[in-house]
């Protein structure tokens, strides 16, 4: 299954089944909903649906929405699945079904839309918290087991896994997740859906939503009873497509080819670096691509510093991958023609989008060699101290790597503890400053 038709086949089935098709929101949230800086998942744009401000168009709708995760930017490469922006398939009723219809759905489409068996399928439920004062998810663990699901394949999970909220405030509520069992070749016996496994993948997360939380924690029943659920295409593409990562899928591949070609085969960095920035470019690059088609411009607030900092990063990268300068509206182009056909605000927006990667590009490369003198004289000083490197990272866009490797090719040493230590320090400060975007969910 390509992942248009992922797409087509999770929309039309819920379509046939009196859901009405929304286009996607924009990444840019709108002006009532301070909470996050970016869409993070499907049911922001219908906050005002589940709060009872605004009246839906109907009571069960489905999209395919547009979503950035500003947390997971230094995820990127580095593991199989995060990815910056993605698209995130969901289901919702207003005051429509609830647990039972939601698992009904997701069940069927599952095994007749998605071809699993229904012996390699787990499920996840709310297991209760004595805090926000709620007992086991009994009405799901019925739910799934009047579908045939056996009680040991539902699997109790805390509120850090198994609750569900938009933000620091706002709809919420107990949620169950579908897992697909890959089999023993990717882990134990002992291996349970919810743990930190490679065995279970976590591909669709109903959240039950009937709380809106206020600032203080406290939870108040919504005026009705709803469903959020979110699918994460590129995940699901993984599975269809019988690949490791989401850098091995359709939408990825002509992103990788391009980096490959535009590397050239040569290169003084091992495989694992190179395949590491390849996969951050081919990430940043689309979610620059998204964001700037939204409205986006780089600068140093905000979401537009999101933005920057995405395509330093990429410009970095590059860089060190020794691209020549020009780079990104090659990248942006290859992003338009493989999603663009889904998104026509890419053509639409194309003249725009590439003036903004260009003149970053140009300018930031100055700005690298500038970083680059001020490690000349880190250097000339005989030790790079972490918050210097600290330093070359955050301001020159170096990553760590680079950074060190120049200084063992000078043989100066670098204090690693002391980067660490000031990463966590900003990464603290910018996730306070960016809101929650609730756990990372399908
Ligand atoms: N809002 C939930 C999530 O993002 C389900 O759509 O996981």
């Amino acid at each position: 299954m390509t992942s248009d038709e992922i797409r087509e086949t999770f929309l039309s089935y819920f379509e046939a089944r009196g859901h009405k098709r929304l286009a996607s929101g924009s990444l840019v949230p709108a002006s009532y909903d301070p909470s996050v800086l970016l869409t993070t998942a499907g049911m922001h744009p219908l906050k005002p649906y589940f709060q009872g401000i605004e009246t839906p168009p109907h009571n069960r709708l489905t999209s395919c929405q547009k979503c950035f995760r500003t947390p997971d930017i230094e995820n990127v490469g580095v593991t199989a699945r995060h990815l910056t922006f993605f698209e995130m398939l969901g289901n919702f009723s207003l005051g429509d079904y609830f647990k039972a219809g939601a698992a009904e759905f997701a069940w069927e489409l599952s095994l007749e839309g998605f071809g699993f068996s229904p012996d390699d399928l787990w499920v996840t439920v709310f297991e209760g918290d004595e805090e926000l004062g709620l007992g086991p998810d009994e009405e799901a663990i019925a739910a799934w087991e009047a579908l045939g699901v056996p009680r040991e394949r539902i699997v109790l999970c805390p509120r850090s896994e198994n609750f569900w909220q938009a933000g620091p405030t706002g709809p919420c509520g107990p949620c169950s997740e579908l897992y697909l069992d890959r089999g023993l070749q990717w882990g134990t016996e002992d291996d349970l859906p919810g743990g930190e496994n490679e065995r279970f993948l976590e591909y669709w997360n109903l959240v039950f939503m009937q709380y809106d939380q206020s600032e203080t924690g406290v939870l108040t029943p919504l005026p009705s009873q709803n469903i959020d659920t979110g699918l994460g295409l590129n995940r699901m593409a993984v599975i269809q497509q019988g690949v490791d990562t989401v850098f091995d899928t359709d939408q990825f591949r002509p992103l990788m080819e391009l980096g490959e070609s535009l590397r050239g085969g040569s290169g003084r960095l091992s495989d694992e670096e190179t395949t590491r920035a390849l996969r951050i470019l081919a990430d940043h690059t689309r979610g620059m691509t998204f964001l700037i088609a939204d409205g986006v411009v780089p600068s140093n607030e905000e979401r537009g510093y999101v933005l920057r900092r995405l395509m330093r990063r990429a410009i970095a990268q590059g860089r060190h991958l020794g691209f020549d300068q020009g780079f990104l509206p090659q990248y942006v182009d290859a992003v338009t023609e493989t999603m663009g056909a889904a998104y026509p605000e890419l053509t639409a927006e194309r003249e725009a989008i590439l003036r903004w990667v260009t003149s970053e590009e140009e300018s930031f490369g100055r700005t690298l060699e500038h970083g680059l003198a001020m490690l000349e004289d880190v250097l000339a000083r005989g030790e790079v101290t972490g918050e210097e490197a600290f330093q070359l990272h955050d301001t020159y866009g170096f990553p760590i790597d680079l950074t060190e490797e120049i200084a063992a090719e000078r043989g100066v040493p670098l204090v690693r503890a002391g980067f660490d230590a000031a990463r966590a320090g900003q990464r603290e400060r910018s996730a306070a400053a960016a809101g929650g975007g609730g756990r990372v969910g399908a």
